[in-house]
Formats: C-alpha cells, structure tokens, sequence
C-alpha cells in the first residue's frame, strides 16, 4: 500500500477509456495486455502487478495468476464482470465507479420510456424516408406516459434519479427493492409480482445478481398486462429474454424499451425484428463527461489506495 505509485505495476487487460490510460501512464508503470486471459500472464507480470484497470471479465483464475494483487478498479457501477468473491476471498479491494454515472443512466430510462410509448424513433425514421409528405403524418401512437403507474424495481441511486426525473410527468410512483429504503416517500412493494400487478410500466436498474437473475419474465409481463411496458437499463441477466420476445410478440405487453441484453453485443434477431422493442447498444452512461468522471474516479481509487490504503468507491461487502 502506502509506497511511490510510480513504482506500482498496474495492469489494463483489453481496451479501457483513453483518459484512464492517459493517467495512469503518468502516475504508475502502466501494463497492457489484449484481454483478460491468464495464459497472457507472464512471471515477469505476475512477479510485479499490483492493481488492475479493466471493464472486462475478471475470473478467479485471472486474479490467482497474479499473486501480488491488491485491487481491480472495475470501470463502470456494474461489477458482475468481476469475481467480487474470490476477489474478498483473498483481501483484495474492489472498487466501482457509482453516483458519477446515475444522472446519464436515468435520462436513457426516460429517453427509452418516451421512445417506446410515443415511437420517436420510428416517427423519426418515417420522416427521413420522405412518407411525412407521401403518406401523410404519423400514425398515432397507442401509449403515452401521462397518467401511467410506474414501478421501478431497484431504489438505490440511479433509482431514485428515475424517480425524480418522472416527478415530472404526471405518473404515479412505485418501487421494489430488496428492503424498503428510509426517507424514500414512493409506495414501496415487497415483492416485485406484487408491484408487476399494481403497475403497467416497469423500469428495471437493479445489478446483476444470483438474487436478481431472470426475475422478470412471463409472470411479470402477465402482470403489467396488454398497455405493459418494460424498460430495462439495469442488466440483460435480469430478464428472461425468450420470455420477453415472447410477451412483446404475442402483444401481453405493449413495449419494451432496452439498453441491455443477456448477451451482449449480440442481441437476437427476433428482438431486432420487433417494432414494438426500442433498443439501444448499452449506451446509458456513454457520454464523453460521464464516461470522463468514471475514468477519473477508477484512477483515483487506485491512487488512494496506493498512497493511502484506503480506496474511494470499493464495492459494498
Ligand atoms: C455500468 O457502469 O454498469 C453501466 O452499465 C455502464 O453503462
């Protein structure tokens, strides 16, 4: 821990944010690799790496390749990539980059929200093919948001930046979340069934978790019913996806708005076929200031933590 960060190893497996690697090539010895591979690790890298940088996976067997590890600076709020486990299992540190991303990841639930009851980008994507002046206006779109019962499963930050966000448009709000959070006014319902019946929209941003996986799927959808809509900005590991594809072609809900998939960066033909669907390539925290804040904050975990044993943003035990 405490020692000259300059004389700290610290290794990026694959591609990171250039700010991330702008800055620790100023303040450590920066150590890059193609991917997260331990048979990229040579004894030369396993006898001096002290931290990682990363986005990517991190397996047991990655962090055992490296025994004199004392932190992984995840980037990004979702740390499903990392073994977090193992990772505690050895005392190793890791860190998360919250609250700088929350703003942006709220807005995308909105802008998903807007597209998929109001069709923006099909009306758009009308108008570009010239039919505005052919054929007419658009049609009229089934959903609109004023007047909707709206529940957002996971009230932590980025819940609650939703929540303040629809304030201001007319809906009613709910959520779901493990334990009910103190100070939070919105009705709270313990289960998320409970919730999924007593709501039509649902906006999910819970992390993905053994807890969390697949917990939305065809009993949900049953529940929001026919002017159902699903907004995912959470994790794709959340929902059934076959589930889903199913609910939104057989209409049992209405749209799904969605910046995240179970396999991402491949998201199924079916899904892609469907107009009722507005998807979006994992892009909620993807602007240039955000992005920046979350590239600062993972250098500044390491910097702490070398300098003075103590990280900013370690993930919740
Ligand atoms: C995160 O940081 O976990 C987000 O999914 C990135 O958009």
């Amino acid at each position: 821990m405490s020692q000259d960060a300059r004389s700290t190893a610290i290794l990026v497996p694959g591609k990171l944010h250039p700010h991330v690697i702008d800055r620790l090539s100023h303040e450590f010895e920066l150590v890059r690799i193609d991917r997260s591979d331990k048979a990229l690790i040579t004894p030369e890298l396993a006898a001096k790496v002290q931290g990682i940088a990363s986005a990517t996976l991190i397996s047991a067997e990655f962090i055992d390749a490296l025994p004199k590890l004392e932190i992984i600076a995840h980037f990004g709020v979702g740390y499903d990539p990392v073994d977090a486990g193992h990772a505690a299992s050895k005392n190793i540190c890791v860190t998360h980059t919250p609250d700088v991303l929350s703003d942006e990841v709220a807005d995308t639930a909105i802008g998903l929200l807007l597209n998929t009851l109001r069709e923006l980008p099909q009306a758009e994507a009308y108008l570009r093919a010239g039919r505005w002046e052919k054929e007419g206006p658009y049609r009229l779109t089934a959903g609109s948001l004023r007047g909707r019962r709206v529940g957002i499963y996971g009230m932590g930050r980025i819940g609650l930046a939703v929540a303040r966000r629809l304030e201001g448009f007319g809906v009613e709000i709910s959520y779901h979340n493990r334990r009910q959070v103190p100070g939070v006014a919105y009705l709270y319902h313990p289960t998320l069934l409970d919730m999924a019946r007593a709501v039509d929209t649902l906006i999910c941003v819970v992390p993905s978790t053994p807890e969390t996986e697949k917990t939305v799927g065809t009993e949900i959808f049953t529940a929001l019913g026919p002017q159902g809509v699903f907004v995912n900005v959470g994790r794709g590991a959340t929902v059934d996806e076959t589930a889903l594809i199913e609910a939104l072609k057989t209409r049992t809900i209405l749209a799904a708005g969605l910046d995240v998939f179970t396999n991402e960066p491949h998201v199924p033909e079916e899904l892609l076929a469907l107009e009722n669907a507005s998807l979006l390539p994992h892009v909620a925290s993807a602007s240039v200031k955000t992005r920046t804040m979350m590239a600062d904050l993972v250098v500044d975990n390491l910097l702490n933590w070398f300098t003075a044993g103590q990280a900013i943003t370690a993930v919740p035990e």
